[in-house]
């Protein structure tokens, strides 16, 4: 039954490739909004898709998350001779738990890995004049251009609402993700169902057009409660390697 199990897994992955028209999909056994312990196998089958594109020169981008905490809980020494690996941080400090914070992530990461690292040391959200002096200030700047030379970017994809209130989103933020029914959210950039952006935060991290400049983006999502996340995510994003989980996959191609 094992190996059933398997190929019905397999199966699905080409199943979810074609629907959600993305080149490679990997699904994990299990449903991580039920058993935490599927998060670790989706990190773990992240850090061996970030092990497959490594190349001689890599600048890893990660954002935060607790999906992405468990990939740099699963994370082991990656280095081979002659390579180059930095890891940055994709986004700035958010009103987040610690440990879900891209800085945190991205110097766990690093460490387990044996790379090095860099952080993004400003708040997330940025008033407007914050947001051009923070730009201008060189330690800054430099962290910023590596994270737009990004050539593996790794991210997780949640549900709009959720984000949004975990990130104590304003009033008239949580009101747009109703009228405009925002289902996904991605590095502070939310979608509705077709994948149309409704709205971004101001933040100096990782921008859409640098996930068309990277050579590998990995995005990390699972649950039955992601669904709808995913699907519409996949809409307009880059052509990604998406890692997930039973429960989500089940719950997409119900619909199909
Ligand atoms: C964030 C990422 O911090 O994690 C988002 O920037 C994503 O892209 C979110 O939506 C998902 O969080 P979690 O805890 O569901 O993995």
């Amino acid at each position: 039954t094992v190996m059933k199990n398997i190929s019905g897994l397999r199966n699905m992955e080409k199943q979810l490739e074609e629907v959600l028209g993305v080149s490679k999909v990997v699904i994990v056994s299990g449903d991580s909004d039920q058993y935490a312990t599927v998060k670790n196998e989706m990190g773990l089958a992240c850090v061996k898709e970030i092990e497959r594109a490594l190349g001689a020169i890599n600048i890893i981008a990660v954002t935060g998350g607790s999906t992405l905490a468990a990939v740099a809980e699963m994370m082991h020494p990656l280095r081979k001779a002659h390579q180059d690996l930095l890891f940055v941080s994709a986004r700035g400090g958010l009103g987040e738990r610690v440990e879900n914070q891209a800085n945190t992530i991205c110097a766990k990461m690093a460490e387990k890995a044996e790379g090095r690292y860099h952080l993004l040391h400003v708040p997330d959200q940025l008033s407007d004049e914050s947001y051009h002096s923070l730009m201008e200030e060189p330690s800054i700047h430099r962290v910023l251009q590596h994270v737009h030379r990004a050539t593996i970017i790794v991210h997780g994809i949640g549900d709009a609402k959720t984000m949004a209130i975990r990130r104590h989103s304003g009033e008239e933020i949580l009101k747009r993700v109703d009228t405009e029914h925002a289902v996904a959210e991605a590095f502070g950039y939310f979608f509705d169902q077709t994948g149309r952006v409704i709205h971004k935060v101001q933040t100096i991290g990782l921008q859409w057009e640098d996930l068309f400049g990277a050579h590998s983006v990995i995005a990390v999502a699972g649950g039955k409660s992601k669904a709808e996340a995913i699907q519409a995510y996949c809409k307009k994003g880059p052509d990604s390697v998406l890692i997930t989980d039973e429960g989500a996959a089940q719950e997409i191609l119900k619909n199909f």
